[in-house]
């Protein structure tokens, strides 16, 4: 069923010079990292995809050692865990898709690679949901056992406990972790790894009419140069 229509929000990267706060992307990663990743998986994120969100090289080297990655068969056919590499792709948090439901009261945390081009409004979907909770469900509403109210979920009865409340992590750039910030910050961050090409998109989308425009303007002056003893 379709859901509430969202808020539309003022995201940076609107418009036909918009671009991504590479500050908030970072901020966006550290929710992601601290709070999403311990039910979603990132699978198309490879740590050193997060250059682009402009971590260096020492600092992407750093961010997947965090991490054990399963390895393996080795010689001895035996698996075997190491710590991360930048080629690593970010380790999800269950080892399937039937463990994670176990875990989770029966539904699956879908991957949130793709999430902000998968559902209809995208970022401001997302935005509206993760802000759209409501601690009681309308009267005559029945909720079903472990469901949550949402207000912009489809059928409002969404399996993810509310997970941002303010103040879930401490950000390093030292912006003040309110819920909407969080919000908006991880929001910023899934738009990104659904759409990390957007920025090259529009340049050349501005490449294009810059060149249309001196081409008709040169195509003009030669027309009139051509047809200017006829006149
Ligand atoms: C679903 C985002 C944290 C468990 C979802 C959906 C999104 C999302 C966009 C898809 C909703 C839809 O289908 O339209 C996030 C973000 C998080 C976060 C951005 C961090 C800020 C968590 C946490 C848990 C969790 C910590 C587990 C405690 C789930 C589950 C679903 C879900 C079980 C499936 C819900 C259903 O189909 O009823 N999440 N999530 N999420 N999430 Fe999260």
């Amino acid at each position: 069923s379709e859901g509430v229509v969202p808020p539309e929000m003022d995201w940076s990267w609107k418009g036909l010079f918009g671009t991504y706060d590479r500050a908030q992307l970072q901020r966006g990663f550290q929710v992601f990292k601290n709070v999403c990743a311990s039910c979603h998986s990132m699978r198309y994120l490879a740590f050193r995809n997060l250059e682009g969100i402009g971590f260096n090289d020492d600092q992407v080297k750093a961010i997947a050692a965090e991490y054990d990655i399963e390895d393996g068969p080795n010689d001895d056919g035996e698996m075997f865990t190491r710590s991360g590499k930048p080629a690593d792709h970010f380790p999800s948090p269950f080892p399937n898709a039937k463990a994670a439901a176990a875990a989770n009261g029966g539904a699956t945390p879908p991957d949130l690679s793709l999430m902000a081009k998968a559902r209809a409004h995208g970022p401001d979907y997302i935005h509206a949901l993760l802000t759209g909770y409501e601690e009681e469900a309308p009267a005559g509403v029945e909720m079903a056992e472990g469901k949550h109210y949402n207000h912009y979920f489809p059928g409002h009865q969404i399996s993810m406990p509310p997970p941002l409340y303010g103040d879930d992590v401490e950000y390093t750039d030292g912006t003040e972790a309110s819920i909407d910030q969080e919000v908006q910050d991880v929001t910023a961050f899934l738009n990104w790894i659904a759409e990390p090409e957007l920025e090259a998109r529009k340049a050349m989308g501005m490449k294009v009419l810059l060149f249309l425009l001196v081409l008709t303007a040169m195509l003009y002056a030669v027309k009139r140069k051509i047809w200017a003893k006829i006149e």
